[in-house]
């Protein structure tokens, strides 16, 4: 069966004593809580957050990229073969942040994603529409398109290593959440997609994340549709009060 997971997206903030208060803070409040929790800080601090969640078994890191070469002369990159070295085991791909601001089309995510399997790390896959492509009725084409031809290139076997997050654009930092029969009517479209493109049992295994503007105030809700099976938490992440209260959600 699948996981109920929830992810923290640090993105690019917080210092390295900001990294270890907040880790701190959380596992002050979580003492038996189950959830899967997946801390995901820059780069940098990866090591350094995986220590502070050593003997916890529900806790680990993730890595917001990686890159879609194996090795060589690519200058400021991180491969999925070092991330795996330092025992990393997730990483988040596709998001929206790295396909506006950094040319990660959808050729690009195959390759990472490939480069990320092959390293035995599972990939955090994000999708989403824009406003206006939700306005005009295009947003289930375009989620669809964005997984033909990234993860559903993959086989059945791979495809077990992928969680699915689905974060509209017009939800991320903005405050404005879909609401939770929005997000439940697209979770249950992509679950249809996986149990096309591979089969039911497939399907009914692969975990499917929300993100876009999930709070304390929402996330509740969100949780309690059948369709969705934990959050990809941007702002509310960097704040154990609020973290702590959404993973206390399910
Ligand atoms: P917010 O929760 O800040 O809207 O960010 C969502 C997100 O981008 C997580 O990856």
């Amino acid at each position: 069966m699948r996981n109920k997971i929830v992810v923290g997206n640090w993105k690019m903030n917080l210092g390295r004593s900001e990294c270890h208060k907040l880790v701190d803070d959380i596992l002050d409040s979580l003492s038996d809580n189950k959830t899967k929790i997946v801390f995901a800080p820059p780069f940098i601090y990866l090591d350094y957050v995986s220590g502070l969640c050593l003997n916890r078994e529900n806790m680990t890191v993730a890595a917001q990229n990686c890159s879609s070469y194996d090795n060589g002369a690519y200058t400021g990159e991180i491969s999925a073969k070092m991330l795996n070295s330092i025992e990393v085991r997730y990483v988040i791909l596709g998001h929206s942040e790295r396909r506006q601001y950094f040319n990660d089309t959808d050729e690009v995510l195959k390759e990472k994603v490939e480069r990320a399997i092959d390293n035995n790390l599972t990939v955090i896959f994000c999708c989403g529409e824009e406003i206006s492509q939700r306005e005009s009725n295009q947003h289930f084409d375009v989620i669809k398109q964005q997984l033909d031809s990234t993860i559903f290139k993959l086989d059945i076997n791979d495809f077990k290593n992928i969680i699915i997050a689905y974060e509209p654009i017009w939800a991320i930092g903005t405050g404005k959440t879909a609401s939770s029969d929005q997000a439940q009517e697209m979770h249950s479209f992509i679950r249809s997609l996986v149990n096309k493109r591979y089969d039911k049992i497939t399907g009914t295994n692969t975990s499917i994340l929300y993100g876009g503007s999930c709070k304390p105030v929402n996330a509740k809700d969100l949780f309690s549709k059948p369709d969705i099976d934990g959050g990809l938490i941007g702002g509310a992440s960097l704040t154990s009060d609020d973290f702590v209260s959404i993973i206390n959600s399910f």
